[in-house]
């Protein structure tokens, strides 16, 4: 009985029995499982996009009240343009949809909006949105809000060999002196910590080409919930967990 109602506390969504002096300070999330959701309620696959934005302002004002720095969503990857185009096109359309209802509330809770992934293939409507949001929350200094946008790990690897490989040709960098650090502030995460816990939901166990670098030493953590079900309660259980893990780094 006693337990019972121990664990109704814990999943109690205020945060109380979280412990403040450990806070992840970057949470990451491959938000997955909107295609589903949306199945299994006899909607169109695009119903669970349109749906997932509302877990996106959910979890971020979450992660705010909690606290955390730095919030990464894995919104769209670079291996999703194999999907049907009515598919991306929808896609492309949820952060002008996103921003035009949420930016004010953004600006009013002093948060910063960022992207991390290749402009160039972005339509020029969806591009336009993120930016003005980027301009627009610049100057601000609470939760960065770090939409993965059109990334992908692999891309963003080879391409920061590229630049150095450039950069060592035109004599600006001795090879055999580069560092972890140099790698590091080339990637699209340049000058954010890494991931402190990563979250997957939908029940798939994997990475899907996610931050494969900075993720070394990130703690994991999955859920079978679909993403547009994805609650505060949930987000707290990943946090609450998080904070009974041991981070070792390969030392004791
Ligand atoms: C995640 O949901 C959103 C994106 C990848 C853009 P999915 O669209 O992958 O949903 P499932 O995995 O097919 O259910
Ligand atoms: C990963 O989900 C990408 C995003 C959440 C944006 P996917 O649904 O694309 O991943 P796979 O195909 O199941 O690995
Ligand atoms: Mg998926």
């Amino acid at each position: 009985m006693l337990d019972r109602i121990r664990s109704r506390f814990r999943r109690k969504p205020s945060g109380k029995t979280l412990s403040p002096d450990n806070i992840p300070q970057h949470v990451a999330i491959i938000m997955d499982g909107n295609g589903r959701w949306a199945k299994s309620r006899g909607l169109p696959r695009v119903a669970g996009h349109h749906s997932g934005m509302k877990a996106v302002k959910r979890i971020t004002m979450a992660a705010d009240r909690l606290g955390i720095k730095y919030l990464t969503l894995y919104a769209f990857s670079t291996e999703n343009w194999k999907r049907p185009k009515s598919e991306v096109d929808f896609l492309m359309k949820l952060p002008q949809e996103f921003l035009a209802i949420e930016l004010e509330e953004l600006i009013a809770n002093n948060v910063q909006v960022r992207m991390m992934g290749y402009k160039e293939e972005l339509p020029p409507h969806t591009l336009q949105a993120v930016e003005t949001a980027m301009e627009r929350t610049a100057g601000n200094t609470g939760l960065v809000l770090n939409f993965a946008l059109n990334y992908g790990s692999r891309k963003e690897m080879m391409d920061t060999v590229r630049q150095l490989c450039d950069e060592a040709a035109k004599g600006q960098l001795e090879p055999d002196k580069l560092t972890e650090a140099d790698f590091e502030s080339r990637l699209l995460s340049g000058g954010m910590p890494d991931p402190d816990l990563l979250i997957r939901t939908s029940g798939e166990l994997r990475i899907s080409n996610f931050m494969m670098w900075q993720l070394a030493y990130s703690e994991l953590w999955f859920t079978e919930v679909y993403w547009p079900e994805f609650s505060e309660e949930h987000f707290l259980e990943a946090v609450s967990e998080y904070q009974r893990r041991a981070r070792r780094y390969g030392g004791l």
